[in-house]
């Protein structure tokens, strides 16, 4: 079994995807472990404003560029986590063949980079490998139910295949691969038009607009809070040995999509309405991960209630809706795709 290298406790980090939601929550979180941290992006759905407040730290270096076609850092890697890759629907169905490639042949390159470094890689992975699941709730030995020819593919295939390349590489105690399998995450830095059901709702309600539910509102989903996941993935790169096998992190609290729209109209002073229309392709019915694994191997479980997470999403979007900068470093993913998903890909997010 692979452990480690030694070099001591301040180390350098890269982040994969550090301009994201859940990558900049990280960097803030590795930053103040006192690690250097590199934040890599080619902000396709990231944002400068994400990670402006870490601009001027001393151990902060961004660097823009493409997983797929990485190059060189010039400075030795003791730790690579892997978050790179559009998480919500509409954004990874905007341009497929890109997501497939980003989660195969991005997670290649960072695996290749590892190798070269002898660094610990960490993948982001996610509940979406267990499809539309039979088994309920999901632990990390049921092998999923997954339509590989859909439109989620580009996303849930990816993503297995990942899994396969770190495995691949750990067996062949190349890389010291770990693989988290991150369930429906939350928190502020969420953008507010990515198709994801709980910036959706917050966003709806704060602007007055309907709420849209996707089928009848009784498919269900859990809801892990970002600094509850960002703990988790801290943990799994740290614990020695590696564990060799995947580990779920989310919060298993289980609500149906009527409830949580229920929650926010009443956190939420709105008369908005709440408006039902048709569900999409290969939604998932059930959501809620066993994390007797991460219990176990990690110590981990969540500490953040959904109320409290939810008072502090909606926090967020009631300064920032609308105030982000004309002309920043953000999403490249076309606003009318997004608007259309917004409108009929909410239910499943990521
Ligand atoms: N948030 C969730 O609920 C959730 C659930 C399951 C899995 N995940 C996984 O966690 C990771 C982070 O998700 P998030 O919610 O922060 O999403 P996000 O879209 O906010 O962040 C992804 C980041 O990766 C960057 N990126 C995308 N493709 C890239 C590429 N080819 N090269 C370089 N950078 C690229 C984006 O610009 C963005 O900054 C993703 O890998 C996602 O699949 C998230």
């Amino acid at each position: 079994m692979l452990h480690h290298i030694a070099r001591g406790t301040k180390k350098t980090v890269l982040v994969a995807g550090g301009a994201g939601f859940v990558g900049s929550h990280l960097c803030d979180a590795l930053l103040a472990k006192g690690h250097r941290v590199i934040c890599l992006d080619n902000y396709l759905t990231g944002s400068e404003s994400n990670i402006r407040p870490l601009m001027n730290h001393p151990q902060f270096r961004t660097v823009e560029q493409d997983i797929c076609v990485i190059e060189d850092l010039g400075e030795p890697i003791d730790e690579i986590y892997n978050l790179a890759c559009a998480a919500s629907p509409p954004q990874y169905q905007a341009d497929p063949v890109h997501t497939m490639m980003t989660c195969v042949v991005g997670t290649g390159n960072l695996l290749a980079m590892a190798e070269r470094h002898g660094a610990s890689l960490l993948q982001a992975s996610t509940s979406e490998v267990y499809g539309d699941p039979e088994e309920h709730p999901q632990r990390e030995d049921y092998r999923g139910n997954v339509n590989c020819t859909g439109p989620r593919a580009c996303y849930d295939e990816g993503k297995r295949a990942a899994e396969a390349l770190c495995f691949d590489m750990l067996r062949a105690q190349r890389v010291d691969a770990r693989v988290v399998r991150i369930f429906n995450t939350y928190g502020p830095r969420m953008q507010p038009d990515d198709g994801r059901i709980v910036s959706n709702l917050i966003v709806q309600a704060l602007s007055g607009a309907p709420l849209t539910i996707y089928g009848t509102g009784e498919q269900t989903r859990s809801f892990c809070f970002v600094s509850d996941l960002v703990a988790g993935l801290i943990k799994l790169m740290e614990v020695d040995p590696n564990p060799g096998v995947p580990v779920n992190i989310g919060n298993p609290g289980e609500f149906t999509i009527n409830e949580l729209a229920e929650m926010v109209v009443a956190m939420v002073p709105t008369r908005s309405q709440i408006v039902y229309k048709p569900l999409p392709m290969d939604d998932p019915q059930r959501r809620r991960p066993d994390i007797a694994r991460a219990q176990a191997l990690l110590g981990w479980e969540p500490q953040v209630p959904l109320a409290e997470g939810l008072r502090q999403t909606i926090d967020f979007f009631s300064t920032t809706v609308g105030a982000r900068t004309s002309g920043e470093r953000g999403s490249k993913v076309p606003r009318p795709l997004l608007a259309e998903g917004l409108n009929g890909l909410t239910a499943g997010a990521s």
